[in-house]
């Protein structure tokens, strides 16, 4: 064996090594679907939606406020056919996820009667009963979700 292919084997081992190692790690991972459930769209632009109110509150714009939490209050939904998906699976929880929705829409509704009216402190307390709601079902629900629609698919 000349020099260089003797000085190249120990790097070719280690790489193949590397690479295989890597592969299994990948491969363990669990399957995700390339196409997210529509509710995670809509999730995503409730966070995005919950930030600017912060930012919002922090510039005291109430003006930005009541703008903001009727877009909260009346998020979009995901198709009916990813709806009666989600229900299926929740089962006798339904209600209960249901609730938890609609908790979320009475808080927003009363941060933006709060913000039209400029009660900063109003504002805040129905900001953080809001996603005091978020975090319940989120607590509830979130990891079972992903569970069950994105693992075991
Ligand atoms: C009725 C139940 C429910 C309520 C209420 C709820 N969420 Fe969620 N949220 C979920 C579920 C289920 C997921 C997981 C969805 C997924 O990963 O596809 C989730 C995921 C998210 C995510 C992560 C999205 C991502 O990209 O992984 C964000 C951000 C989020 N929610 C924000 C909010 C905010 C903000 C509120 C309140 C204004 C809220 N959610 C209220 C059920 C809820």
């Amino acid at each position: 064996m000349n020099m260089i292919l003797k000085s190249c084997l120990p790097i070719g081992v280690f790489l193949s090594i590397t690479l295989s190692a890597f592969a299994a790690v990948a491969h363990a991972q669990p399957v995700q679907d390339e196409k997210p459930m529509a509710l995670r769209g809509v999730m995503e632009q409730l966070g995005d939606d919950m930030q600017a109110v912060t930012g919002a509150i922090s510039h005291e714009d109430w003006a930005l406020v009541a703008e903001l939490a009727p877009k909260i209050a009346n998020h979009a939904e995901p198709p009916a056919e990813e709806r009666v998906k989600i229900i299926t699976w929740l089962g006798a929880e339904a209600s209960k996820f249901r609730g938890a929705d609609l908790k979320v829409k009475e808080a927003a509704t009363e941060m933006a009667e709060a913000a039209k009216q400029a009660d900063g402190l109003d504002v805040i307390a129905a900001f953080s009963k809001t996603q005091q709601n978020c975090l319940a079902c989120h607590q509830s629900f979130r990891q079972s979700f992903i569970k069950k629609f994105y693992e075991n698919r």
